[in-house]
């Protein structure tokens, strides 16, 4: 079994989630992944969200396996020497500090590049770089908010009418997502031009990426006025912006969030059903419904009509979730060639006993006091290729291992501990 990206060396000076989340693919792929930290504390994560005193956060052990860390204190002359001697072999240098602060110690990619021309290095920032925020340092939230997820997220009227943030980190993992398509596409232009490339990556884009289709939404309301496939319409104005879209679908579907039987009790009893927009698709659910008559019915028949008339469908299809669990109604239109699926919570998923059997869901042996924990493994499949799940590091974990490779001394280490350059 041949790991695709066996061999390769990556530096990493990224922290909290979204370049970590790049840089653990990296490291599943088979890239040899060496974490630098700040000596005191490292990567802030490892304190965030303690389950456990004393031990590496959750936070930083789902986002860290299979790499190395090396404590080290660029700031220092001794640690820019350590970290240029690294460069100087790395395929690929990845930071995340706040905007400036790489530059400020002297990586830069002018500086990074003249190192070592092959190095790719690759930038992960809130914003772009000319941009009027390029300064402005970023976690999640603020990218969903600038990157038109959160203004199109959540109820478009009543009291719930706010920006609301998604679930998914759509600023952070997202993000880290982008980047390594970035630094992956640069890894095969640098077997065409032998050189490395600089790769900048902005959590705004990345999330504006994933927002594309709001993009056109928002040029059909410029010139229509109105969006017949929105939650919202016919029953409410529209403004010159796109409204949140509520649970609709997105596109000429119709699509919809129902209660099930216990809705009451249980907050995420709730399915989702699609309506088709083909022909064959709509027959289908009439048929799974047994809204045979909706066929020939002007109110529904076609996915303009359906438009038209939203509340009455959601409530028709609404009385027949209501009697069901979410479970049973996904297994019977499902069955049906109806797209569904049930809105499944956290414990569900942590327990699915599909997902903790085919790589989704995977648990890491992280040993010690923590034992084992899970995570999320490679969301995709290689024919010919498993990753092997490995620990998280611990804080300096690898420090003598990396530094006598660069060909320190033992007396040379520790006096870079006494010099507080390593931890
Ligand atoms: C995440 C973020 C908001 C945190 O900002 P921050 O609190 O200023 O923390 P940073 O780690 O970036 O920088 C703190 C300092 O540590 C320094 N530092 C980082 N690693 C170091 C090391 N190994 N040795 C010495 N100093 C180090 C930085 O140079 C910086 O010094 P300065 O303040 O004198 O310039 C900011 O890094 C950011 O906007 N990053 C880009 C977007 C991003 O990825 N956000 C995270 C989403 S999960």
């Amino acid at each position: 079994m041949v790991a695709p990206l066996q061999g390769l060396k990556v530096v990493d000076m990224t922290q909290v989630q979204s370049g970590p989340s790049c840089t653990q693919m990296l490291a599943w792929f088979g890239a040899e992944v060496i974490k630098i930290e700040r000596p005191g504390g490292g990567d802030p994560t490892r304190n965030e969200l303690l389950d456990l005193p004393g031990q590496d956060s959750l936070y930083y052990l789902q986002l860290n396996c299979n790499k190395k860390s090396l404590t080290l204190n660029t700031k220092t002359p001794e640690g820019k020497k350590i970290l240029t001697d690294l460069i100087k072999e790395a395929d690929i240098f990845v930071e995340n500090l706040h905007p400036g602060a790489i530059e400020a110690m002297g990586f830069g990619w002018e500086e990074v590049h003249k190192i070592n021309p092959k190095c790719i290095m690759g930038s992960l920032k809130g914003f772009n770089k000319g941009s009027r925020f390029e300064k402005v340092k970023a976690f999640e939230p603020v990218a969903q908010c600038a990157g038109g997820a959160a203004a199109t997220t959540g109820w478009y009227s009543g009291p719930d009418n706010i920006p609301t943030q998604s679930g998914a980190a759509l600023g952070d993992s997202n993000t880290g997502m982008h980047f390594l398509i970035g630094l992956l596409a640069a890894i095969i232009q640098r077997e065409k031009t032998g050189e490395g490339c600089y790769v900048f990556q902005s959590m705004q884009n990345a999330v504006i990426n994933l927002c594309r289709i709001k993009l056109r939404d928002q040029q059909i309301l410029d010139r229509l006025g109105k969006l017949a496939y929105y939650a919202c319409y016919p029953y409410e104005k529209f403004g010159k912006t796109i409204p949140r879209a509520a649970n609709a679908e997105g596109g000429e579907v119709l699509g919809w969030c129902y209660k099930c039987k216990n809705w009451q009790t249980d907050p995420n009893d709730y399915v989702y059903i699609v309506i088709q927009q083909s022909q064959k698709g709509f027959e289908q659910f009439c048929n799974a419904m047994g809204f045979q008559s909706w066929l020939t019915d002007p109110r529904y028949s076609t996915p303009q009509a359906r438009d038209e008339h939203k509340r009455e469908i959601y409530a028709a299809v609404e009385a027949y979730t209501i009697q069901k669990g979410k479970y049973e109604v996904t297994e019977e239109l499902g069955a049906k060639g109806v797209p569904v699926g049930p809105v499944l919570d956290w414990k569900e998923l942590e327990d699915d006993p599909d997902l903790n059997k085919d790589g989704t869901i995977i648990t890491i042996q992280q040993g010690g006091e923590r034992g084992t924990f899970k995570t999320i493994g490679m969301p995709c499949t290689f024919s010919n290729f498993t990753p092997e799940y490995k620990r998280a590091p611990s804080l300096g974990e690898n420090n003598e291992e990396i530094l006598t490779g660069l060909g320190y001394t033992q007396e040379q280490i520790a006096q870079l501990k006494t010099n507080k350059v390593i931890q």
